[in-house]
């Protein structure tokens, strides 16, 4: 087992490896003094992810079964919770640990993070997205209005227990879009992780490599203000297809496209060295994703300005010198459509 440590929030832990579930039980019962935990989980999970997770919990614990998906990452699936919570009388005392991907650890962390001002939460992860990337960090939200992530806060869990066991029921589908973050932390920090990138599910020490690496942006930038931006590269395009397309295309997947259409526009600002899409193409091929991200873009382009990094004239993008070298460029929303559009014109 891997124990990887967030100076942030107080300081937590996070426990990376197969079997960690184990752990349930005795960081429940450091985190919630009251004794009482809601077991908030992903619906959709296989039930004997669920049942392990009550079993480790024991009698204190009380399921609360999410049905929740991109589309309702919302504030009426987090009122959801609010309601579940109040009717079983959870004080601050008490806590909730969260089991299923990145849409249910984002809504219901941020659930969590506001019912009473907050009590306190532990993330389970069960994706290769939330095992690599949305556990860690302290970033909660639901979407609003079409637009992702637009309503959050920052708060932390007090651990995150990430059994990689979970990923072994993940359809192949989803193992291989959540690649697309695992590409995005070879690409801004370390290239080694492209050769380690296969259509299998990712292992506990590729795991660790990206949570390492995501801990020291946070630890540096806890607020997304600076540095920390640099782990959006991919993600500026990539929401805008999410939301162009409803949602249909999933957010790992996304990011590969995003992060493909970044690496062109840093070639067309004279920024991006040659030879680095190819190796990104790459990497996405190898990982099974679908580089076809050309067609993608001219429906995204009106969605660009909705960027919560945007500062209401320009888009705050993250391109790559080359592989590992992340450089941050502020472009003005036209200048910034007129790029994308003749990228996507052009073609391959
Ligand atoms: N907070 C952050 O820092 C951060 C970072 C990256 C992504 N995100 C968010 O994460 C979300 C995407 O997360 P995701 O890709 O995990 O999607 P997801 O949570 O929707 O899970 C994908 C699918 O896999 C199923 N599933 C989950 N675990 C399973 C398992 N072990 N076995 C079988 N099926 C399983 C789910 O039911 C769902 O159908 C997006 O909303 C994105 O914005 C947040």
């Amino acid at each position: 087992m891997t124990t990887v440590e967030f100076p942030v929030g107080g300081g937590y832990n996070a426990y990376i490896g197969p079997g960690a579930a184990s752990l349930f039980s005795r960081e429940a019962q450091a985190a919630f003094p009251g004794g009482r935990c809601a077991l908030i989980a992903d619906a959709n999970l296989p039930s004997a992810h669920i049942r392990a997770a009550q079993d480790a919990l024991g009698p204190g614990c009380t399921l609360m079964p999410l049905n929740v998906s991109e589309a309702q990452k919302t504030l009426e699936k987090a009122s959801e919770i609010y309601a579940f919570l109040n009717d079983a009388g959870f004080t601050r005392a008490d806590g909730a640990v969260i089991l299923g991907g990145g849409v249910t650890g984002d809504t219901a962390a941020f659930a969590a993070a506001t019912y009473l001002r907050g009590i306190p939460f532990i993330l389970a992860p069960t994706t290769v997205v939330s095992q690599t990337d949305s556990a860690y960090g302290g970033k909660t939200g639901v979407d609003h209005a079409g637009c992702k992530n637009r309503i959050g806060v920052f708060a932390h869990p007090k651990a995150v227990v990430c059994d990689v066991d979970f990923l072994k029921t993940l359809p192949e589908r989803e193992r291989v879009c959540g690649m697309g973050e695992v590409i995005k932390y070879g690409a801004i920090a370390d290239p080694g992780i492209l050769e380690r990138v296969s259509r299998g599910a990712p292992d506990e020490a590729l795991i660790s490599t990206c949570v390492r690496i995501k801990r020291g942006f946070v630890a540096q930038d806890e607020h997304d203000t600076g540095e920390r931006r640099i782990l959006n590269f991919g993600h500026t395009v990539g929401h805008a297809i999410e939301a162009a397309c409803g949602f249909a295309v999933s957010h790992g997947q996304a990011v590969a496209y995003g992060m493909l259409a970044a690496v062109r526009l840093g070639e067309r600002l004279g920024v991006t060295r040659a030879g680095v899409f190819d190796a990104l193409l790459s990497a996405c091929e190898k990982a099974g994703l679908d580089t076809d991200f050309e067609p993608r873009l001219s429906p995204a382009l009106p969605y660009l300005r909705r960027d919560k990094k945007s500062d209401g004239a320009n888009l705050d993008f993250i391109l790559l010198e080359k592989l590992g070298r992340p450089v941050r460029k502020k472009l003005p929303f036209g200048d910034a459509e007129k790029l994308l559009g003749s990228i996507a014109a052009q073609g391959r």
